[in-house]
């Protein structure tokens, strides 16, 4: 399967948009940039990048700015395929809880590929959000 091996080449077209994105990215305050690609099921890539303001606690996370670019162009649950996040950290970055939550919204097991320069780690939705609060909890 094309996104169940780190190093399938069918990333190198989002590490490539992500590495872009990254390069997008406004941290002035972390210094921490954080580039995003998220593949949908017809083949579009979204980028997606941290963007940071003075006032800290309203920065956005590069997942993040990727899911609402893609609501914006017409995504529906359902339709991500894969994602890519990438960082210059020593070791790849994980999507934090908040983001998580975001894109268990939309993909109830995303295949995510988490990079640096030199390191790939494959993990999935599922492990990193077990148990997601979803709109099936709602419910009553
Ligand atoms: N950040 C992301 O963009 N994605 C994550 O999942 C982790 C954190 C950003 C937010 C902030 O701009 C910087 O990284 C440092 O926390």
């Amino acid at each position: 399967m094309a996104f169940s091996d780190p190093r399938s080449p069918s990333w190198e077209p989002l590490l490539k948009v992500a590495w872009q994105a990254w390069e997008q990215a406004h941290a002035p305050y972390s210094g921490f940039r954080v580039g995003a690609a998220l593949l949908l099921a017809d083949g579009t890539v979204v980028p997606g990048c941290n963007v940071e303001n003075a006032s800290h606690p309203v920065a956005l996370c590069a997942e993040r700015t990727a899911v609402c670019a893609a609501v914006s162009r017409g995504m529906k649950p359902g339709d991500p395929a894969a994602l890519v996040v990438v960082t210059e950290a020593p070791n790849p970055t994980p999507p934090c809880g908040a983001c998580r939550q975001v894109l268990a919204e939309f993909a109830e097991d995303l295949p995510i590929l988490l990079a640096n320069r030199s390191e790939r780690e494959l993990c999935r939705l599922k492990d990193l959000l077990p148990r997601a609060f979803t709109g099936r909890d709602l419910v009553r």
